[in-house]
């Protein structure tokens, strides 16, 4: 197909990340915003309409896989009957959502009906106190029964996203990584990524190697082979355990040259590299009434601004130009 989104060099982008709201209901240490005005006004967001058309349109340009982020995606107003039409969608054979888990409770049915089998949870730490420090939220029960639900309702994976940050949740890798013996969750540790905003201390990032050593002093690590060369995490699972434990390493070994993925944030911009600063504004032009053989167009412009690697490594200092939240995470 001449149509499809690839990169200048060869990539074919077929996984958009789609960020429905900036806004979270936690307020995580690594994502911390002092000043709260700095949300987007709810014009500058994109309707449920919009985002819809412009997924209809990817879907016809070869995306096959979206993911629903934020933000905190179920804090904005029917996040879920949104989800319920983008799965509806032909062509896109692969949906779901990465969440904090604060607000899933109430929606794990309705996710399941509408065909969702996935998802993505944030947890940075097992214990009460520690999480309220790390979110600035005392919801960690809330979240942890969410996840058990979430397990209980044949979600399958059900990932735990962990961002290991030295000193604040680094004693607890060992126990993350044992749930896996008592839950067939996929806990997956996350390098953290500084960001130009509020980033924590420099002395704080752990990498990979160093985290894999504490995994496997509780017990050695068998690979799992993946078939999907553009999953980013690196997986593994101890023997006799109901789950598995993955290790993703944006900082320290990144995962670029099989990079597929394209970003549409919450307010209208065509995001191809998490980490760079380039990007389309399809909004603007969508809203003065671009055709969809137009808005495609842009698309393939995005696809254009696709670096060839994020610059972003142990040593070169570079940065996220942006709190997440605002990117789609
Ligand atoms: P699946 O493979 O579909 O489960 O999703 P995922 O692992 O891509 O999604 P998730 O939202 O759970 O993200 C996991 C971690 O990967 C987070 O810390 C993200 O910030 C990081 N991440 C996601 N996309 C990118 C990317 O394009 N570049 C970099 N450097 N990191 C990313
Ligand atoms: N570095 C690494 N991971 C991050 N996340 C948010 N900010 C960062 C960062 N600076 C994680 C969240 C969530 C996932 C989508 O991204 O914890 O699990």
């Amino acid at each position: 197909k001449p149509n499809l989104l690839t990169d200048r060099f060869g990539r074919h982008l077929s996984y958009l990340r789609v960020s429905v709201t900036d806004r979270c209901n936690l307020n995580c240490l690594y994502c911390r915003r002092w000043d709260f005005s700095e949300y987007f006004p709810s014009s500058e967001i994109l309707s449920y309409e919009e985002m819809l058309r412009l997924i209809h349109i990817g879907a016809g340009l070869g995306i096959t896989k979206i993911r629903i982020t934020g933000g905190e995606p179920f804090v904005r107003k029917d996040a879920c009957s949104f989800i319920d039409r983008v799965a509806a969608f032909d062509g896109i054979s692969d949906i779901s959502v990465t969440t904090n888990g604060l607000l899933l409770g109430r929606y794990l049915d309705r996710l399941r009906q509408a065909g969702i089998r996935r998802l993505n949870i944030s947890l940075d730490s097992l214990k009460r106190e520690k999480y309220r420090l790390i979110t600035g939220r005392d919801v960690f029960h809330t979240v942890w029964d969410n996840i058990m639900a979430a397990l209980d309702a044949g979600f399958d994976p059900v990932k735990v996203n962990v961002v290991v940050m030295r000193e604040v949740n680094d004693d607890e890798i060992s126990r993350f990584a044992d749930l896996t013996f008592r839950f067939p969750l996929h806990i997956r540790f996350i390098e953290y990524m500084p960001s130009c905003k509020y980033h924590l201390d420099s002395y704080r990032q752990m990498f990979t190697p160093e985290i894999r050593e504490r995994v496997e002093a509780n017990g050695a690590l068998i690979p799992i082979e993946t078939a999907d060369s553009s999953n980013i995490a690196h997986r593994f699972k101890y023997h006799g355990a109901k789950g598995e434990i993955g290790f993703i390493s944006p900082m320290s070994s990144h995962f670029c040259a099989a990079c597929n993925r394209l970003r549409l944030t919450a307010d209208g911009m065509l995001r191809p590299c998490l980490l760079s600063d380039r990007f389309v504004n399809i909004k603007t032009p969508m809203r003065n009434g671009l055709t969809d053989r137009e808005i495609e167009g842009l698309f393939h412009l995005a696809v254009l601004y696709k670096p060839r690697s994020s610059g972003i490594n142990q040593a070169c200092g570079a940065r996220l130009p942006e709190l997440m939240s605002a990117i789609g995470g």
